[in-house]
C-alpha cells in the first residue's frame, strides 16, 4: 500500500476493511463479533451533543489581542497592560435559530471572545448590540422562548414575539435596534461587539470603575437590507459562517479595535441613567471611548466540533482587576453559562483543549466523567501537605460595592432620566438618517404584517408611538395600507414565521 496511514480502531489496532462487514458467507448474517462495525455505529449514534439552547448556530476562529492604549489608571488586569499580546478564540452566533437555521436571519449576534490570558482565561460574552430586551433575569428564559418555536406547530411565530415585546416595554430600546440596518449585519466581519452589561474594573491601587467594552470594526459597518437577507437565506444559509472560514484561509484577517467607556465609582449613584440597566447605553457624549487595543482573528478550526461545538463560554471567567457589576442579568449570567455546559458538553467540559487555561491549574475540582488531568494528594484543603493554597493578601481587594436593603423582588431603582422610551427614540430620531429611517419602517411593517393579530397588532402600534409619534403613525399606517390592499406578497414578506398567518386562521 502506499504512505497513506492504515485504519484503526478507536482503540490503534489495525482494522481488516474500511467496505466490508464481517458476515457468514457473502448471503449470510452479520456477526455481533465485527467490534469494528459495531464501534463505527456506536459511535456514530453518539456523535451529536446538545445544541447551545440559545446561540445554537455560529462558527468561530482563533487569533490574538494586542494591548495598543494605556488602560492602567483603571485596571491592573494582565492581558490589558500596554504592549500585551494574549492568544484568543471567538465565536459567533444568531440567537434563536438553531444548530442548521440561516446565518442571515434578522437577530442579534452573539459575540464572543474567550483571551487566553497569563492570569487564566477571561471571557467576554458579548452582543453585537449595546443594549437587551430584558433587565431582569427571571424574564430571560420566556424572552427566548418566544423567539424560538410554538408548542403546536413548532413554527416561529411573530404574534408571540410582539405578545411579549409590547407586553414588556423594557425592551423597546433593543427592539428598535434590531429592526435597524444592524438587525442583518452583511457579515460577521462588518459588525461591532459590545459588553452590553457595565462591569468592574480594579486598578493596582484598588481603585474600582464601571467599564462597558465596545469592539468596533475595523472593516467598516455593513448590512443586508431584509430582501437581501431573504434571498441570502436560501442562497446560502450558511453565508457568514463561509465569509468568516473563508477571509481568514486567504489572508484576510479581520480585526476590530476595542474600546471602553470608563465610569468613575462614585459616578453610579447618581447618573441619570441607570449605570447597571441592560436596556440603556452610557451615551458617548458622557463617557467618551478610550482606546484598549485590537482583536485579529487569523487562524481557521481545523475541527469544527472540538474546537468550536465544545467551545464554552462562561461570563463568570474573571481574572484579577475584572469583575462584574449589579447589574442583574450578568449576576444571573454567572451562574447560568457553566451550568450550561456541564449539561451540554460534560462534568469536565473546562479540561478541553480549546477551554483550558494556558496558566497551569491548581483545582481541588477531581474526578468525574471523562477526567483528563490528575489529580495528586492532598485532595482536600487547608492542609499541611503541600497542596494548593489561597494567598488572600496577594489577591488583593475582591470586586464589591456596598450595598443594603431588605430582600425584596422590585424594579430597579429608577434614576432620573430612566425610562423605556427615551433612549430608542433618540436612536430613531438622533442616530437613523432619512433612508434608514425608511427602512426601520418597512422592516416593522414587514414584520407586523407577518402573522401579527388583535389585540397584539393595536399594542405594537402605541409602542411605537411611544418611541416616537411619526414612526408609530408611519407604521400603523404602513400595516393598514398593506393589509387592505389585501396584498398577497404583503402578507408574504420576511423569514422566519410564514406560515403563522395560516395556522392562525
Ligand atoms: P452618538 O452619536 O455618540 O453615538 C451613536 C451610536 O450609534 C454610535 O455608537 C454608532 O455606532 C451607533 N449607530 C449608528 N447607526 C446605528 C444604527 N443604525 N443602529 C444602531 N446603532 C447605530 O450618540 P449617543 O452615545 O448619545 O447615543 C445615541 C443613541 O445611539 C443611543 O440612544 C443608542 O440607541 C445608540 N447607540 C449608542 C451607543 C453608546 O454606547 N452610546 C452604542 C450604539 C448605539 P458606530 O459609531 O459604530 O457607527
Ligand atoms: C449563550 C444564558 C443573556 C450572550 C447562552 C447560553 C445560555 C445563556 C444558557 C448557552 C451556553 C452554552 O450552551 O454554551 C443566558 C442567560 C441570560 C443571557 C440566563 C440572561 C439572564 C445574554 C446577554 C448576552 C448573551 C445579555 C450578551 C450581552 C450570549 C452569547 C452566547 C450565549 C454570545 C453564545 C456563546 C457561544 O458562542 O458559545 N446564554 N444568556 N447572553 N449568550 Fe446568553
Amino acid at each position: 500500500m502506499t504512505d497513506i496511514p492504515r485504519t484503526t480502531t478507536d482503540s490503534g489496532a489495525p482494522v481488516e476493511s474500511d467496505e466490508h462487514s464481517l458476515t457468514v458467507g457473502p448471503a449470510g448474517p452479520i456477526l455481533l463479533q465485527d467490534a469494528y462495525l459495531i464501534e463505527q455505529m456506536a459511535q456514530f449514534n453518539r456523535e451529536r451533543i446538545p445544541e447551545r439552547q440559545p446561540h445554537a448556530k455560529g462558527s468561530g476562529a482563533f487569533g490574538h489581542f494586542e494591548v495598543t492604549g494605556d488602560v492602567t489608571p483603571y485596571t491592573k488586569a494582565a492581558v490589558f497592560q500596554p504592549g500585551t499580546r494574549t492568544d484568543l478564540v471567538a465565536r459567533f452566533s444568531t440567537v434563536a435559530g438553531e444548530r442548521g437555521s440561516p446565518d442571515t436571519w434578522r437577530d442579534p449576534r452573539g459575540f464572543a471572545v474567550k483571551f487566553y490570558t497569563s492570569e487564566g482565561n477571561y471571557d467576554m460574552v458579548g452582543n453585537n448590540t449595546p443594549v437587551f430586551f430584558v433587565k431582569d433575569p427571571m424574564k430571560f428564559q420566556h424572552f427566548i422562548r418566544s423567539q424560538k418555536r410554538r408548542a403546536d406547530n413548532n413554527l416561529r411565530d411573530h404574534d408571540m414575539q410582539w405578545d411579549f415585546w409590547t407586553l414588556s416595554p423594557e425592551s423597546a430600546h433593543q427592539v428598535t435596534w434590531l429592526m435597524g440596518d444592524r438587525g442583518v449585519p452583511r457579515t460577521w466581519r462588518h459588525m461591532n461587539g459590545y459588553t452590553s452589561h457595565t462591569y468592574m474594573w480594579i486598578n493596582e491601587a484598588g481603585e474600582e470603575f464601571w467599564v462597558k467594552y465596545h469592539f468596533k470594526t475595523d472593516q467598516g459597518i455593513e448590512f443586508f437590507t431584509q430582501d437581501e437577507a431573504d434571498q441570502m437565506a436560501s442562497a446560502d444559509t450558511d453565508y457568514h459562517t463561509r465569509d468568516l472560514f473563508e477571509h481568514i484561509r486567504d489572508g484576510e484577517h479581520p480585526s476590530w479595535t476595542l474600546y471602553v467607556q470608563i465610569m468613575p465609582y462614585a459616578d453610579a449613584a447618581e447618573y441619570r441613567f441607570n449605570p447597571f440597566d441592560l436596556t440603556k447605553v452610557w451615551p458617548h457624549g458622557d463617557y467618551p471611548l478610550i482606546e484598549v487595543g485590537k482583536m485579529t482573528l487569523d487562524r481557521n478550526p481545523t475541527d469544527n466540533h472540538a474546537e468550536i461545538e465544545q467551545l464554552a463560554f462562561q461570563p463568570n471567567n474573571f481574572v484579577p482587576g475584572i469583575g462584574p457589576s449589579p447589574d442583574r442579568m450578568l449576576l444571573a449570567r454567572l451562574f447560568s453559562y457553566a451550568d450550561a455546559h456541564r449539561y451540554r458538553i460534560g462534568a469536565n467540559y473546562a479540561q478541553l483543549p480549546v477551554n483550558a487555561p494556558i496558566t497551569d491549574v491548581h483545582t481541588y475540582s477531581k474526578d468525574g466523567a471523562m477526567a483528563y488531568r490528575k489529580t495528586s494528594d492532598p485532595v482536600y484543603a487547608p492542609n499541611s501537605k503541600g497542596g494548593p493554597a489561597a494567598d488572600t493578601a496577594e489577591f488583593g481587594k475582591p470586586p464589591t460595592w456596598h450595598t443594603d436593603g431588605d430582600i425584596t423582588r422590585t424594579a430597579y431603582a429608577t434614576h432620573a432620566e430612566d425610562d423605556d422610551w427615551g433612549q430608542a427614540g433618540a436612536l430613531v430620531r438622533e442616530v437613523l438618517d432619512d433612508d434608514a429611517r425608511d427602512r426601520l419602517v418597512d422592516n416593522v411593517v414587514g414584520h407586523l404584517l407577518n402573522g401579527v393579530t388583535e389585540p397584539v397588532l393595536e399594542r405594537a402600534f402605541e409602542y411605537w408611538t411611544n418611541i416616537d409619534p411619526k414612526i408609530g403613525a408611519r407604521i400603523a399606517e404602513g400595516v393598514r395600507a398593506k393589509a387592505d390592499a389585501k396584498d398577497p406578497k404583503a402578507a408574504d414578506q420576511g423569514n422566519p414565521a410564514r406560515s403563522s398567518m395560516q395556522h392562525k386562521a
